[in-house]
């Protein structure tokens, strides 16, 4: 690694939702990043001081390197999994860009559960009981499920943007989703299956910056994937998050960065070079923490609440997971703990209707140790030249407080979802109450005023507001 300061790069980061304007804002309050461009970004990235957002086709990875070379890129830092999977990492590394991403064996970790699932069992690494199928063994899928009494998980293969997951209550349910998967439901993703005993526990998230030899576990976080209060309703990308997580025992979390220590030793071990995050994602069983996944990106909205917990410099971790330098860096954590609510459109995770404007993003930004991340938004212009934020989707923004206590964050962080408005927009009010003490007895509705706060970074004005 470089000497203090001596790092002065731009960067590029491929992707355009909440966790990825998180990633942006957090590396552009460090001087080593000189300019950042988000490929393709959100309205959120556009308006960060020293961002640029850019048309970048990132499945034409010549035009990506070219984009490099042209505006000296230093690091680039791919947000989501599917780039990873099609080995846009392998391409600029093999043009001599440091990326900060997988290439597309590493990244098979999470496009390939049977392959994840067969590297948890080559390197002994704990999680439940599996086989996998294609159409051709559809009869002893059957017969496994039956002998699992039913109690099974029925995943497809490849990547199904987190719908190719089905956690059945019955034998009959799980038999239905493996034929729906061999009938096309998932499309190439779900001709093989992975089925799995189901695992009993509270979920926990360890996503850690793995470089090759060096593991460095980042704090633990929990999302709430369900669309409603009580995690009711659909499976949704993420309503909120919340870091760390106290239900976590000293022990568990032991084990957990273990398993993770392992399964970067295990890439390491196969020829795998493997740097980027590793994302751990664990049930707390009876029998200790069980994989349940690996992702191979950070995590959305997990990165919201775990990037704002994070003093030391981001550029010069990111660069040095990058370049394979990873074992000089030192982790400084803001032991506050931070709660991150995600502001939906109407409909979500349905279809939903776009281009609502959106008020109310700047007063809520203005709350001490608030972080407003865009998500699904843009940029307007109207006649006259006046600029609105838009939404483009169903996750809209995350807004993530950092405070002393789980309770003044979920208070904040209401404080500004509450001045966060737009016609259907809607969050679940129990964001981060599983990390309280003990139960209210009501959802945070009418927070406190704010604690004042010194927030360990500064805030910076947002462009154009
Ligand atoms: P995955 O994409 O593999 O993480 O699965 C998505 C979600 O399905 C997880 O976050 C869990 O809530 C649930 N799930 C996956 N595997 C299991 C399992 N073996 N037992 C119980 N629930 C599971
Ligand atoms: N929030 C879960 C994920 O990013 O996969």
């Amino acid at each position: 690694m470089a000497g203090k300061n001596a790092l002065r790069i731009n960067i590029l980061v491929v992707g355009s939702g909440g966790r990825e304007h998180a990633i942006v804002r957090s590396l552009d309050y460090f001087d080593e990043a000189v300019c950042l461009y988000a490929a393709p970004g959100n309205g959120g990235t556009l308006l960060e001081p020293r961002t640029k957002n850019v048309d970048l086709e990132v499945s034409d990875h010549a035009a990506v390197v070219t984009f490099c070379h042209d505006h000296d890129i230093g690091l680039v830092v791919v947000g989501p999994e599917a780039p990873l999977v099609d080995g846009l990492a392998d391409s600029l590394r093999a043009a001599d860009i440091p990326v900060f991403g997988p290439g597309a064996a590493g990244a098979q970790l999470e496009g390939s559960k049977a392959f994840a699932k067969a590297f948890m069992r080559r390197h002994d690494l704990p999680t439940a009981v599996y086989e996998e199928f294609t159409a051709e063994t559809a009869e002893d899928a059957y017969e496994f499920i039956d002998q699992q009494a039913g109690r099974v998980v029925v995943k497809a293969d490849g990547l199904a943007a987190g719908k190719g997951v089905v956690v059945a209550q019955s034998a009959a349910e799980a038999k239905a989703a493996v034929d729906a998967s061999f009938a096309g439901a998932f499309g190439a993703s779900g001709a093989r299956v992975v089925i799995e005993e189901c695992l009993q526990g509270p979920e926990c998230s360890l996503l850690a910056l793995v470089d090759g030899a060096t593991m460095l576990p980042l704090p633990l976080s929990q999302d709430h994937k369900r669309a409603h209060d009580g995690d009711t309703g659909p499976n949704t990308g993420g309503m909120g998050a919340y870091s760390p997580v106290p239900m976590v025992t000293a022990q568990q979390k032991e084990q957990m960065v273990d398993i993770m220590a392992r399964a970067a030793a295990a890439l390491v071990e196969e020829g795998i070079e493997y740097r980027g995050v590793l994302y751990g994602g664990f049930m707390l069983t009876g029998k200790g923490p069980q994989l349940l996944e690996f992702n191979v990106r950070f995590g959305d909205p997990e990165t919201q609440v775990v990037l704002p917990r994070i003093r030391s410099n981001l550029v010069q971790l990111m660069y040095a997971t990058a370049t394979g330098t990873l074992a000089s860096s030192e982790l400084d954590i803001d032991e506050r703990p931070a709660v991150g609510v995600v502001i939906a459109s109407e409909g979500y995770p349905g279809p939903v209707k776009s281009g609502k404007p959106i008020f109310g993003l700047g007063r809520a930004q203005t709350l001490p140790g608030i972080e407003v991340y865009h998500a699904a938004t843009a940029v307007t212009t109207d006649a006259e030249g006046a600029e609105q934020v838009v939404t483009t989707g169903g996750r809209v923004a995350c807004v993530t407080a950092l405070a002393d206590t789980f309770k003044e964050a979920r208070e904040h962080a209401y404080e500004a979802v509450s001045r966060i408005t737009f016609e259907g927009s809607w969050s679940r009010s129990d964001i981060g109450l599983r990390a309280l003490p003990q139960k209210p007895s009501k959802p945070q509705g009418s927070p406190k005023s704010p604690k004042s706060q010194s927030p360990q970074k500064p805030q910076k004005p947002q462009k154009g507001k």
